[in-house]
């Protein structure tokens, strides 16, 4: 036995405080844990790659909703954080990427979203990335790889001294479904390479190193989550994913193998430590997070996202997808938004211009939703297209249903920046993209200091998740030698960040 580890003879009640004091080993006849270090949940591979402390990432929430200071809050703690850049102008991204530049070498990335109707917005973004030097992207969204998200990938890849290809622009793609899964854990496919070489996008060199890497070297499997979500369980999912890049890497033998991390659902001690148990190289978060001082959204929705319970979350359609059927997953209580974007989406599939929907219905949505008439709302769309994406209104202007689903979708847009803003004349129509995972965390942190959203920060809320996993790591191994932990051990309260500065630092 080593001088620090204490045995359970010695302080028979104490488990409950042995188990929480991380750095010494707990041993008891031939039970033990030994020390484990939030530090050691993960793959440590990750932690190199990404240079973070904690294999904890923040994932990217639109419309700066993961903003500039979430990122550098994250970023100082040791998680690596993503910029929400969807939803925002290049110029407004741009600016992002001026205030992070501050933080140097510290790790930091930027969402790099598909945007299947706005295919210019995606390459501008990529554009802009590739121009100011951005190193690592949150790549979401995609049904398959696009010329944006391989340009990017394969940017100013070389092979190093040792022989092995290095690609210095990283991307950490978000999926829920294998075979988005198998277009990233693969190297880039030939038929695509050939187009974008014979368009001058890429170099016929690029195109041979291609091959050698896997396009993603970090695969996030997202399961039911907040905001775009295949509302997939992560127990069911994570393992098919595994034995997916398994299957892969036998194939492609990479000399790098990728990794898999989680997310979806996980805003608890309890989920992380069972996303790393199941093999996750690291884990992600988004809903709790929004919930946070630092995050762009408003005092209001944080409030509104405080109060949520586990079944407090319904889908709704999406603003960016509106015309597939698309949907993302809201917060439904306090907030009519999920009825009333359905209630637009079933009069857009009814008819096929705004002067075919009947008076009666017309007059309701404007009085309650648009709160103006629909010629006014497609003036004030029109304009918002002619500087954003100009084709839009081209062909708005040919096709009445497209015009129709322009229109509605101003009101999917508008709802989340009401949110955001806080607007209160507008909390009905408040659009807030939450999981179940903030139930979680709500029911977590009942009745401590984290209950109240003005307490909770981002680093706070992670050390606390990180904290509790692995004191809950730790309990599984004793339990696995036979011990029965009674639910006063393994109950995890949150801890000021004075008691985590004592307990980690
Ligand atoms: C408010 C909000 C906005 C989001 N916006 C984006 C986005 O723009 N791009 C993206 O890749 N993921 C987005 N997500 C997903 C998160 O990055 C993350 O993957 C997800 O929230 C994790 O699941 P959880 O909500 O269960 O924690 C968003 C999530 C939320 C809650």
């Amino acid at each position: 036995m080593t001088p620090s580890s204490r045995t359970l003879e010695a302080n028979p009640t104490g488990l409950r405080g042995l188990l929480r004091d991380l750095r010494s080993p707990v041993v008891s006849g031939r039970a033990s844990a030994p020390a484990l270090m939030p530090e050691q949940l993960g793959d440590p591979a990750f932690l190199k790659e990404h240079g973070v402390r904690y294999a904890y990432a923040t994932g990217a929430m639109a419309n700066g909703i993961a903003s500039e200071a979430l990122v550098e809050a994250g970023s100082k703690a040791g998680l690596l954080s993503f910029f929400g850049a969807a939803g925002l102008a290049p110029a407004r991204v741009e600016a992002a990427i001026d205030r992070l530049d501050k933080l140097g070498a510290a790790p930091r990335g930027f969402n790099l979203i598909h945007s299947p109707s706005e295919s210019d917005l995606e390459n501008a973004v990529c554009d802009l990335y590739l121009r100011r030097g951005v190193k690592l992207v949150e790549a979401s969204a995609f049904m398959g790889l696009t010329p944006a998200i391989v340009r990017y990938r394969l940017h100013g890849i070389f092979r190093g001294a040792d022989g092995r290809v290095v690609a210095p622009n990283k991307v950490v793609a978000k999926v829920s479904r294998v075979e988005v899964a198998e277009k990233f854990l693969a190297p880039v496919g030939e038929t695509l390479l050939r187009e974008l070489a014979a368009s001058g996008l890429i170099t016929t060199a690029q195109a041979e190193l291609a091959a050698e890497i896997p396009m993603t070297q970090d695969l996030t499997v997202e399961a039911d989550s907040g905001g775009h979500t295949d509302n997939r369980p992560l127990v069911a999912m994570f393992p098919a994913m595994i034995a997916l890049r398994d299957r892969l890497q036998a194939k492609f033998k990479f000399k790098n193998p990728a990794r898999i991390g989680a997310a979806g659902g996980i805003a608890t001690p309890d989920a992380a430590a069972a996303a790393y148990m199941m093999g996750a190289a690291y884990v992600l978060t988004g809903s709790v997070n929004q919930s946070c001082v630092e995050s762009g959204s408003s005092d209001k929705v944080r409030a509104m996202l405080a109060a949520a319970g586990q079944a407090d979350c319904i889908m709704a359609p999406a603003a960016d997808m509106f015309e597939l059927g698309v949907k993302v997953q809201v917060l439904k209580r306090g907030t009519m938004f999920a009825q009333r974007g359905a209630k637009l989406y079933e009069i857009w599939k009814a008819y096929d211009s705004i002067e075919a929907i009947p008076a009666a219905v017309r007059s309701s949505i404007e009085k309650d939703l648009f709160k103006e008439n629909l010629d006014a709302v497609w003036a004030s769309t029109r304009e918002f297209f002619l500087k954003r994406d100009p084709s839009q209104v081209v062909r708005a202007e040919k096709e009445p249903k497209h015009k129709l689903a322009l229109v509605f979708r101003s009101y999917l847009g508008q709802a989340s920046r009401w949110a955001n803003a806080g607007v209160p004349e507008r909390v009905l129509d408040y659009q807030v993209w939450c999981g179940p995972a903030m139930g979680a965390f709500n029911e977590w942190a009942l009745g401590s200091f984290l209950q109240e959203p003005a307490n909770r920060n981002v680093a706070l809320v992670a050390r606390n998740i990180l904290y509790g996993a692995a004191v809950l790591t730790r309990a599984h191994f004793l339990r696995c030698q036979g011990l029965t932990l009674t639910p006063d051990i393994t109950r995890i309260e949150p801890l000021t960040a004075a008691e985590l500065e004592r307990l980690l630092d």
